[in-house]
């Protein structure tokens, strides 16, 4: 049987972002019979209600990638205690124009690496929030809240904490459970 494709989209345009080296991390962490590829938010403009029908390439692009996708991972730093304003940018670009959104019914996944105790907790909620309207199916547990990140990540941005890798690891396999059991690939 084909492999659960999995699109990883990490919170943050930051070159050395830990939330991009954890979805690193988790290509190497995968299951058997799934594959983990990346999109970045770079490039894409702040959401206009006025171009919902013609988006901008990159958020056609995201579109596209998301349908393709049989499950979406997303791993969001935490900004103010939510997520940060291109993710939420992402989210909102790629749900409308009302009726098209590119993430109805998706299997979907939540992490989160952050320098405070709290490892991107409350953006995670947030994040989940949103999932309640744009009808994803989120898995619960466990919860990946990668605190005090730069204790975790060593130099290369590989991440060395035997703790993190495992959830993240768990978390995977259960994403592809999960999608499994939807009938979403
Ligand atoms: C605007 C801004 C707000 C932040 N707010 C929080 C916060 O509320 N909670 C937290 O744990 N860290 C906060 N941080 C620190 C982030 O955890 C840290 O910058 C982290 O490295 C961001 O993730 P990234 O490495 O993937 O870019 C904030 C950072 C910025 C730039």
């Amino acid at each position: 049987m084909a492999d659960v494709k999995i699109l990883g989209i990490p919170g943050s345009l930051r070159q050395a972002s830990f939330n991009r080296f954890a979805l690193r991390a988790a290509q190497s962490l995968l299951p058997p019979g799934a594959s983990l590829d990346l999109f970045e938010l770079e490039g894409i403009p702040p959401y206009n209600q006025d171009h919902d029908k013609q988006p901008p390439a990159r958020v056609v692009e995201l579109k596209a990638r998301v349908r393709a996708a049989d499950a979406v991972l997303f791993s969001t730093p935490e900004y103010n205690y939510s997520m940060p304003g291109v993710l939420k940018n992402a989210i909102d670009w790629a749900s409308r124009p009302y009726g098209d959104s590119a993430w109805q019914g998706k299997p979907v996944a939540v992490m989160g690496a952050s320098v405070g105790m709290l490892g991107s907790a409350r953006a995670q909620y947030h994040l989940r929030q949103c999932f309640v309207f744009l009808n994803m199916h989120a898995v619960n547990q466990p919860e990946v809240l990668i605190a005090n990140a730069a204790q975790r990540f060593n130099d290369k941005g590989e991440l060395t904490d035997e703790t993190s890798r495992d959830l993240v690891r768990k978390l995977l396999a259960e994403l592809v459970a999960w999608t499994t059991r939807l009938g979403k690939r």
